[in-house]
Order: structure tokens, then sequence, then C-alpha cells
């Protein structure tokens, strides 16, 4: 899964540094698939359900499961790049969202505030921990921030499959649900949105958008409990393992 997770963060390096005004959905997807066949890794988003692409490419209203198209960048949109890769039979997945250009303040603040939560939710990650506790992390920095916390998906377990047991909710009270156990992989992906949380899905069966309209952020990470703490797998380099909680 390691290797699987390291490939993840080369296609996020590759896409991220062609982000830009004038570059195409499409394209991103092309690098995306030349990373993959670079490292003889395979795609776990292409055919699944169907779904026709190796990346998800969200734009300011989409929330996840954009699909890549000749839409082209401008200067101020937000994008979510959702991602993974299977090398060995092991699955990685991990998303980011990125500016193009000069973005407005509270679309700063947005990707910002997703990261945040996804590093509180990934700090509580220890062994003994239980389930529930990542959601309320991730709650904990979201709500106050005024910013929507997206319900309606969630993170998941990820292995042998790039969805496997259990859903990991974005909310939730504390100390409920499974305890976290060393070798225990889950991929954490808090969804925020400026206005209203609430989603809807377009004709095309996939692209999820904020129902008023409002941009939203994603951020995910592959993560792994380890005995002396949770470990991001999708990362490149060196990985280190985050022992202290927050
Ligand atoms: N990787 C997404 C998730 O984070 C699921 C993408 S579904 C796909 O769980 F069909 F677009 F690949
Ligand atoms: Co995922």
């Amino acid at each position: 899964m390691r290797e699987a997770g390291r490939v993840v963060a080369e296609m996020h390096a590759a896409i991220r540094a062609a982000i830009g005004p004038g570059v195409s959905l499409a394209e991103l997807d092309l690098i995306g698939r030349s990373v993959l066949a670079d490292n003889a890794a395979t795609s776990n988003f292409l055919g699944y359900h169907g779904y026709p692409a190796v990346i998800c490419a969200s734009v300011n209203e989409v929330v996840v499961h954009g699909i890549p198209n000749d839409r082209a960048l401008e200067e101020g949109d937000i994008i979510s790049i959702d991602c993974g890769a299977i090398v060995d039979g092991w699955h990685g997945d991990a998303a980011f969202t990125a500016g193009v250009g000069a973005i407005d303040a509270v679309s700063a603040d947005l990707i910002g505030v997703a990261e945040a939560s996804l590093s509180a939710a990934i700090a509580v990650m220890q062994p003994g921990a239980h389930l529930s506790d990542i959601g309320h992390a991730v709650f904990s920095v979201v709500e106050p921030t005024g910013f929507g916390t997206v319900r309606e998906y969630t993170g998941h377990g990820i292995g042998r499959a790039m969805h496997e047991e259990p859903s990991v909710p974005n909310f939730g009270r504390p100390g409920r649900g499974p305890v976290l156990e060393p070798g225990n992989v889950l991929a954490i992906e808090p969804m925020v949105t400026t206005g209203s949380p609430l989603t809807s899905t377009l004709d095309d069966g996939w692209t999820v958008v904020t129902v008023d309209g409002g941009r939203a952020a994603h951020a995910e990470h592959s993560v792994a409990i380890t005995e002396t703490g949770p470990q991001i797998l999708t990362l490149p380099g060196d990985r280190p393992t985050i022992v202290e909680a927050e």
C-alpha cells in the first residue's frame, strides 16, 4: 500500500504543477494516466461503475466526482483533484484542492479549512481511538468557521479494494464505533462548502454539485494506523509517523 500511495502522491505533484489558466481537465487526466504508466500502476477510478477517467476533476461548485472534459481552467477557479492507483493489488486514494492563479479570500480559506480538518482528523487516528473520533475531529474544525460539512459522502476503509468497510463520516459524537488498531488503513476525506452542505448529482450520474452553487473543497489521504501513530501513505518521500495528537 505504501507503493500505491507513493504513486498517488506522484500523480498529485504532476497534476498540481500543471494546473493553471487555460489548461483543460482532460489534459490533467492525461498527466495522471502517464504517471500511472511510468510506474506500471493501474487506476482504481477508471472503469469503477463505468467511470471514464483516472482522476475526478471538480471545479468550483462541483464537490466531488467531476468528469474531466474540455473545460479550460480560468484564473480564480478552484479545482479538486481526486485520484488513486493500484500496485500489486493494493490501493491508494487521495485528493487535494488548489487555486487556479489568484483566488478570492473565501476560496483560499475554504481550501485551508478542508486541509486543516483533514490534518486534525489524522492527528486523532492513534491506536485505541474510536472510529467516530475522526468525524468529530473534522466537524470540530469546520463548524466554527461557518463553512458547511458535507454529510452525504464519507471516507472509507481501503486495501485490496478502493472502498472497504468501514465508512468514515465527517461528523459525529466521539468515542463511538470500532477501536482503531495497527494495520487498519482508512481514506479520510472531508468535503467543505462555502454555503449549504447539501448536494445534488447532475444528469451524467457522477458530477456532485452544491445545491446552492457555493464552492466546495475536498482533501483526502489514505492513512495507516501503526503501533506508534497514524502514517499518511499518500505523501511522497519518507512519510513520518504522527506520534502525538494535537
Ligand atoms: N476516490 C473517490 C473516493 O474518494 C471515489 C471515486 S469514484 C470514481 O472515494 F468512480 F470516480 F472513481
Ligand atoms: Co476516497
